[in-house]
């Protein structure tokens, strides 16, 4: 079973190499004085270090700025493909496919999303669309709560209200 480290050895060492890639280029122009290029390599290049929200959560408060710093990261990892990396949604989102399933409204200002109280984003986001409709409806809109913990939605719906206008903002149901 030795030889299976080669290979292991290989790897940590094609890591280290692109974890200090980056580093090694901006050496070499402006240089970085007082950073200490041994952390970098430490670092898992898939590991992404999350804003810390302190307190307690009062649901999708957009004035909590590190929770909607937090949301704007989750969405960009678990809602974008769908929903757009500008909230923007997919093309002809009023109508549905052959198969009967509506594609991914936006999540600005142009679509719907603005139309549901917090508590009802918050259910469709952690139950999914299906369980939040009931009666057999289909969609495409999964639950995210075995992947996102509650302070977690709070975060992403609290990102996606906060690139609301104020106008919009007040005139969301509560
Ligand atoms: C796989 C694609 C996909 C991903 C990823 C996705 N959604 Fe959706 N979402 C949809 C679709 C499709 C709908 C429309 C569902 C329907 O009405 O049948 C939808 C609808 C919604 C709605 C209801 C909007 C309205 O106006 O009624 C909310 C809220 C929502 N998504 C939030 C989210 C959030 C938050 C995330 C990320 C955590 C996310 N979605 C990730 C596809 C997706």
């Amino acid at each position: 079973m030795k030889r299976g480290t080669l290979p292991v050895l290989i790897l940590t060492a094609a890591l280290i190499l692109v974890a200090c890639g980056p580093s090694g280029g901006a050496g070499s122009g402006q240089a970085s004085q007082g950073e200490d290029p041994a952390v970098e390599v430490t670092v898992t290049p898939t590991e992404v270090s999350l804003p810390q929200v302190e307190g307690p959560v009062d649901g999708a408060d957009v004035s909590n700025t590190q929770l909607v710093a937090l949301g704007e990261i989750l969405y960009e990892q678990y809602c974008a493909s769908c929903h757009g990396a500008e909230l923007e949604g997919e093309p002809n989102w009023k109508i549905r496919d052959e198969s009967g399933f509506l594609p991914a409204p936006p999540h600005d200002e142009t679509g719907h999303t603005w139309h549901h109280p917090d508590e009802q984003l918050f259910e469709i986001t952690k139950i999914g669309t299906e369980a939040f409709v009931g009666r057999g409806y289909r969609s495409n809109m999964i639950g995210f709560g075995d992947q996102l913990d509650d302070t977690e939605i709070w975060a992403v719906l609290a990102y996606i209200k906060s690139q609301w206008s104020q106008r919009i903002q007040r005139a969301q149901p509560k």
